[in-house]
């Protein structure tokens, strides 16, 4: 018997392997031998595969270097032939396989991820969620874009025609006084700009750049002076809602305000409009609802009146269309302006308005 680990230091010859067949089989030989040699590497030892490599690919000793030198050399032409082409495929093969085997070897434990265990669950990133003053919002646009109304925004610094003139109040008309207004400084003799203090003026915007019908709301930012309180922010957000076309009558009104108080506060909540003023609405109504903690019985949600109150609206007066240029004796329509924090301080039972404004993962994870 050979001994399979030397049969390539003897020739074809010696080794009695003249056939085809013969030849085949002692190459069948060799490449077992590399199999196995192979398939013991330890994984993941660099060392090792470099050794594997030397003992089969080496220029000066390698297995395939001594086969050429006393297989393929020595040979006669016709087995030559035989003996290249298996020498070459063996070859291929050796090569391939030392790839692959580095590659593993790089990644179990000297390439860049070695020290890792790849079998450790991985670092989780919490996905972020919707703020509950953005869900509200969300909510609002639904409810009335359901209803044909679309959604448009406006600039936060506006001019005080816009913000006060425009929607009927004029200069040093009481209502200026609540809504206590930050003014941006400017060089003298700029004109006048102020933090919109109400979401009103783009009604104003809105109907300078079309004509009838309109039916729009506008989700955004507002300021006012106020100190921080439990229910006060200088800065806080409103939606506005306009609806104005030939045949809007305080019944649409009702309608669409009954509407969307009973998709956003539940089926069974009743709706209470109670006098009100504002400058440019008339009539102007202030818009209550049955409230959720005792369905009108008294509670201290609704402070023993059965009622919340949750937003002003009205009939637009007729004194603002003459602002934008519309026919008040073709056109009519209504309007309303809702806090937003208010509604969502409603609807999550929160009673802290500065909860929205602090960021405090303890809070916002309540509204996932
Ligand atoms: N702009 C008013 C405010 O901020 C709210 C308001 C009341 C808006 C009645 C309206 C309305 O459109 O019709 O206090």
């Amino acid at each position: 018997m050979t001994d399979a680990t030397a049969i390539h230091e003897q020739t074809l010859a010696v080794l009695g392997a003249g056939s085809p067949e013969a030849i085949s089989a002692r190459f069948a030989e060799i490449r077992a031998h590399f199999e196995s040699g192979a398939a013991g590497l330890p994984a993941g030892d660099l060392g090792a595969w470099t050794a594997l490599r030397n003992a089969w690919l080496g220029r000066a000793s390698g297995v395939l270097t001594a086969i050429g030198d006393n297989w393929l050399k020595p040979a006669t032409p016709e087995q030559k032939r035989v003996v290249g082409k298996a020498l070459n495929e063996l070859k291929a093969h050796v090569e391939q396989t030392l790839e692959t085997l580095k590659a593993r070897a790089e990644a179990a434990g000297a390439g860049p991820l070695s020290g890792m265990d790849l079998s450790l669950p991985g670092v989780r990133r919490t996905l972020g969620t919707r703020h509950p003053l953005r869900q509200t919002l969300d909510e609002l646009e639904r409810i009335f874009r359901s209803i044909g109304f679309s959604v448009v925004e406006g600039p936060e610094i506006e001019t005080p025609y816009y913000n006060f003139e425009a929607l009927n109040i004029p200069e040093h008309h009481p209502a200026r006084d609540t809504m206590d207004t930050f003014y941006v400084s400017l060089p003298k003799g700029s004109p006048e700009l102020l933090l919109r203090t109400h979401t009103s003026p783009m009604q104003i915007h809105t109907m300078e750049q079309q004509k009838p019908p309109v039916r729009i709301i506008v989700p955004g930012r507002v300021y006012r002076r106020d100190n921080p309180d439990s229910t006060h922010s200088f800065a806080f957000h409103q939606i506005e809602g306009l609806a104005v076309d030939t045949d809007i009558t305080f019944c649409e009104f009702k309608g669409t305000v009954e509407y969307f108080v009973r998709e956003f506060l539940g089926q069974k909540t009743r709706t209470r409009l109670r006098p009100s003023y504002f400058p440019f609405t008339e009539p102007s109504a202030e818009v209550d609802a049955s409230c959720f903690g005792c369905d009108g019985a008294g509670c201290r949600i609704c402070k023993q009146t059965g009622w919340i109150e949750l937003f002003g609206a009205g009939m637009v007066d007729p004194a603002v269309y003459g602002f934008v240029g519309y026919d008040a004796k073709r056109f009519s329509g209504f309007a309303f302006g809702m806090g937003v924090e208010r509604m969502a301080m409603m609807r999550y039972g929160i009673t802290d308005i500065q909860l929205f404004y602090q960021n405090d993962v303890r809070f916002l994870r309540q509204f996932e």
